[in-house]
């Protein structure tokens, strides 16, 4: 097997439970997001495009069709795995001159220069980050003078508030509500960077930066669970900080509890009968001339 760091291992394999047909519905819906982003940049032909924490290349591989054949795009994470992943995938491809990948940490991108980037995108990295301000002040650092910045991140606040007793994840379980709320407590324990902001943070860490011409669209969802398959649900985690749920229960639980557990949770887990909360911030902001 081979061994990758925790963000690599959570983006290619569990995040979608290391299922092709859950990674394919998840890629899919990614698509879009991917656009808003990159519809958001106003990206002109010949603009050098910063990604930050660009992953396996979501945005950063989408924006090469935008910056044309005078434009570059510079793939930036702090996951060397990521990185070489990404360049892997570039030159199984045939390679691209106009392609850069650099290793930095979103908390001051000290690789790379002042002013040197026309449009800098970003997405669900800043909830990973202890010190979002410092990466709104290096977002505005590297960007050139009219440089746009275009982002997408979910604001977790919104399904965090929401949480109930006896409720995991939006089901509801009279069953075993102790267990339930371990559980909950569990998952939410190593995630205070992704619970401590809203949208209304972000627009001021921005304007704090030096940003202005700063718009951001919320959208909030409270909608009924889709129906998942139990063995993909098992497998998945929801964020690279936390185990997959199957680990989580072991654990967690004795083996009667965890038998009580699922006999309770999969029903609903399959059926979709539970409700789900889900905030989506894009935000875009311009670096004065
Ligand atoms: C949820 S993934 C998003 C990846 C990519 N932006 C996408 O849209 O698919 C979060 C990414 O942020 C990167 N990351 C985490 N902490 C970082 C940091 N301090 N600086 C830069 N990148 C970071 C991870 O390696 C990972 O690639």
């Amino acid at each position: 097997m081979v061994e990758r760091d925790n963000w690599a291992e959570w983006l290619l394999e569990t995040r979608f439970g290391g299922d092709p047909s859950a990674r394919r519905a998840g890629l899919n819906w990614l698509a879009g997001v991917r656009d808003r982003v990159l519809d958001g940049a106003a990206i002109k032909d010949g603009d050098v495009l910063l990604d930050v924490g660009a992953g396996e290349g979501l945005i950063a591989f989408a924006a090469l069709d935008r910056v044309g054949r005078s434009g570059g795009v510079v793939f930036s994470d702090i996951s060397s795995d990521l990185l070489n992943h990404a360049a892997d995938l570039l030159a199984r491809g045939g390679g691209d001159v106009r392609c850069s990948f650099v290793q930095a940490d979103a908390q001051g991108l000290e690789a790379i220069d002042d002013s040197t980037v026309d449009v800098l995108t970003t997405r669900s990295v800043l909830l990973y980050l202890r010190d979002k301000q410092r990466a709104a002040n290096a977002f505005w650092r590297v960007l050139r003078p009219g440089g746009r910045a275009s982002l997408y991140e979910p604001i977790n606040k919104v399904n965090a508030d929401a949480r109930r007793p006896g409720v995991f994840r939006g089901y509801a379980l009279p069953g075993n509500p102790e267990l339930a709320d371990r559980l909950t407590e569990f998952f939410y324990a190593p995630i205070g960077t992704m619970i401590d902001f809203d949208e209304r943070d972000l627009i001021a860490m921005f304007e704090r930066a030096g940003f202005r011409e700063i718009r951001a669209e919320l959208e909030i969802r409270v909608r009924r669970q889709e129906s998942k398959r139990w063995d993909v649900y098992l497998n998945s985690s929801p964020n690279p900080l936390v185990p997959t749920l199957g680990d989580a229960l072991d654990r967690l639980f004795t083996p009667p509890e965890r038998c009580a557990f699922e006999d309770e949770l999969r029903p609903k887990v399959e059926a979709g009968d539970g409700f789900t909360h889900e905030a989506d911030l894009f935000l875009r902001a311009v670096k004065p001339e």
